[in-house]
């Protein structure tokens, strides 16, 4: 092909979406992960009982360089497994993954290379340490040379925040956890590497550190192209940070695509919001028994309860709703119809399976 340009030079200058399926910069290839923990139950003085728990059933999906993709699911969705397969903590059980174009079981060396990762349960930094001490010691072990390996540091104290915190030369046992997170985030960027993998990395965090973790995943991935996986399971964040949203539910991935897309998805459904002082006894089946769905009611700030109630037309429905609810004593407070959110997304694609068994 003389002189003609490459493949991957024509379709780097595509939108985003044109690459879909493409192999082009592929950092993480994950295809048709299953994993099954079995665990023995003591269930009695002499027997005990074995538990089989379907953690992955078989998710596949890509990741390019550049790309912050949250992996979105409920508690137990399988978001900290997939997260431990890719960073060759945990062998799957069938299906293959690669991270940087290698292999995650044949090649755990060299993925380990490439990644940097952040667990929401850190271990191994050293309580009688300080925050420099701490990353000196995990890039002397990478095998960093100690010059670099100085200006390494600073630089990456200064970056995550904990320089101007003056957390640098105090001892991680005097950390807050916004400040062990930060420096779990640095030591995962000792060795600049290509790929992040980040668990629930804000989860409990004060909100400056949040942010500030989720400013720097977002410079990290536009400006240095680094690819980044992140899981959690908090809409409103992963609508801040992640380009694309991989939505696992019982270790399926259920849906994809950027937030807009996923919304999109969703059929043209409303949402009816009233705030009510209370639920009574009664309403919630009245308004169900007209073919419309309602949502498990959820308390505002201000004390009243939120009912939402779905529906495609929610003008139509209002005049029957509100007259359930004043017919039962209540009035209502405020009353609004908004457009779907990530959260309806969420709910409708991990309720859906439960609900009329993934029809729709
Ligand atoms: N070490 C383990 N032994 C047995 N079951 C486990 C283990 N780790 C996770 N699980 C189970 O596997 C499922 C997926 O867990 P996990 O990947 O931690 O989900 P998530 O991170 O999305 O909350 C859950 O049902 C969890 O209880
Ligand atoms: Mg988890």
């Amino acid at each position: 092909m003389d002189g003609m340009l490459s493949l991957d030079s024509f379709y780097e200058h595509r939108p985003v979406n044109v690459l879909e399926r493409e192999t082009v910069r592929d950092a993480i290839v994950a295809e048709k992960l299953v994993k099954r923990y079995i665990t023995k139950k003591r269930a009695g003085l002499f027997r005990s009982r074995t538990e089989v728990v379907d953690a992955l059933k078989g998710i596949s999906f890509r990741i390019r360089a550049g790309e912050v993709v949250g992996l979105l699911g409920p508690n137990g969705a399988g978001k900290t497994t997939t997260i431990k397969i890719l960073s060759t903590l945990l062998l799957p059980d069938s299906g293959r993954a690669s991270v940087w174009g290698y292999d995650v079981v044949r090649e755990a060396q060299k993925v380990r290379r490439v990644i940097g990762i952040m667990l929401s349960v850190e271990k191994g930094f050293y309580g009688r340490l300080t925050g420099r001490e701490n990353l000196i010691y995990f890039g002397s072990l990478y095998g960093m040379e100690a010059g670099e390996l100085k200006r390494r540091v600073d630089y990456l104290l200064d970056l995550v925040g904990l320089e101007e915190l003056g957390g640098s030369d105090r001892l991680y046992e005097e950390y807050s956890l916004g400040m062990k997170a930060r420096l779990a985030l640095a030591r995962a960027l000792l060795r600049d590497p290509p790929v992040l993998l980040l668990d629930e990395p804000t989860l409990g965090l004060d909100p400056p550190s949040a942010r500030r973790i989720r400013g720097l995943v977002r410079e990290l991935a536009t400006r240095d192209g680094k690819a980044v996986v992140y899981t959690s399971h908090n809409m409103f964040e992963v609508e801040l940070v992640c380009d694309r949203i991989i939505l696992i539910n019982k270790g399926e991935v259920v849906a994809e695509g950027t937030p807009e897309e996923l919304k999109s998805t969703l059929p043209k459904v409303r949402t009816l919001e009233l705030h009510l002082e209370r639920i009574p006894e009664g309403l919630i089946d009245e308004i169900r028994s007209y073919g419309l769905e309602v949502r498990e009611p959820t308390q505002a700030p201000d004390g009243l309860f939120v009912l939402r109630v779905l529906a495609r037309r929610p003008e139509e429905i209002l005049d029957d709703v509100v007259r359930a609810a004043t017919s039962r004593g209540v009035d209502v407070a405020r009353l609004r119809i908004e457009e779907p959110t990530l959260e309806d997304v969420f709910v409708y694609f991990t309720e859906r399976g439960t609900r009329d068994g993934g029809s729709g």
